[in-house]
């Protein structure tokens, strides 16, 4: 049996996208691509279809990860039951996840820097305008934002990843 993980932000081009494209790297690396089913969606079907937005794939290219396959979806009723964990990136996303998907199904969602960043509290960036809970959304802003996204879904992955296969 697979444990799938689907990540949730807004538009599924910029902060999913690198969120699936991180955590797979780092499962793969582990030789344990074929124990997980990793995807992507978005609450909103804005950018349906399209790749993930080329500041996102040039900063992940930058840090080692390959968006390029990727193709934005929204998310479904029936994602609720496909999936194991539902990962949010920001508390907007979480809420808009509860309205799409069925109530029995509400204990599968997380919001992935609260529930995974280290326990001992998230140390921010000096520029770091965002609650440390949440993976702030970097379309509206500069490159540093695409960048800062990265570091904080690579450190919320290996928490992730250490909750998965640490027993
Ligand atoms: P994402 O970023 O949720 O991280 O993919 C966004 C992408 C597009 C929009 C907002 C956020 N938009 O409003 O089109």
């Amino acid at each position: 049996m697979k444990t799938s993980i689907l990540f949730v932000c807004l538009g599924n081009i910029c902060r999913s996208p690198t969120a699936e494209g991180v955590f797979r790297k780092k499962i793969e690396q582990l030789g344990l691509g074929k124990q997980f089913n990793i995807d992507s969606a978005g609450t909103s079907a804005y950018h349906a279809g399209e790749a993930p937005d080329p500041r996102s794939q040039q900063e992940a290219k930058r840090q080692g990860y390959d968006l390029s396959a990727q193709r934005s979806r929204q998310l479904q009723a029936s994602d609720g039951e496909q999936f194991d964990y539902i990962i949010a990136m920001d508390s907007a996303n979480h809420s808009d996840i509860k309205s799409i998907i069925s109530n029995k199904y509400h204990g599968k969602l997380k919001l992935f820097l609260k529930d995974f960043a280290p326990s001992n509290g998230w140390e921010c960036q000096p520029d770091c305008y965002h609650k440390a809970s949440e993976v702030p959304d970097p379309y509206y802003g500069g490159t540093d934002g695409f960048s800062h996204v990265v570091q904080l879904i690579e450190t919320a992955s290996y928490e992730l990843i250490k909750f998965l296969t640490v027993k």
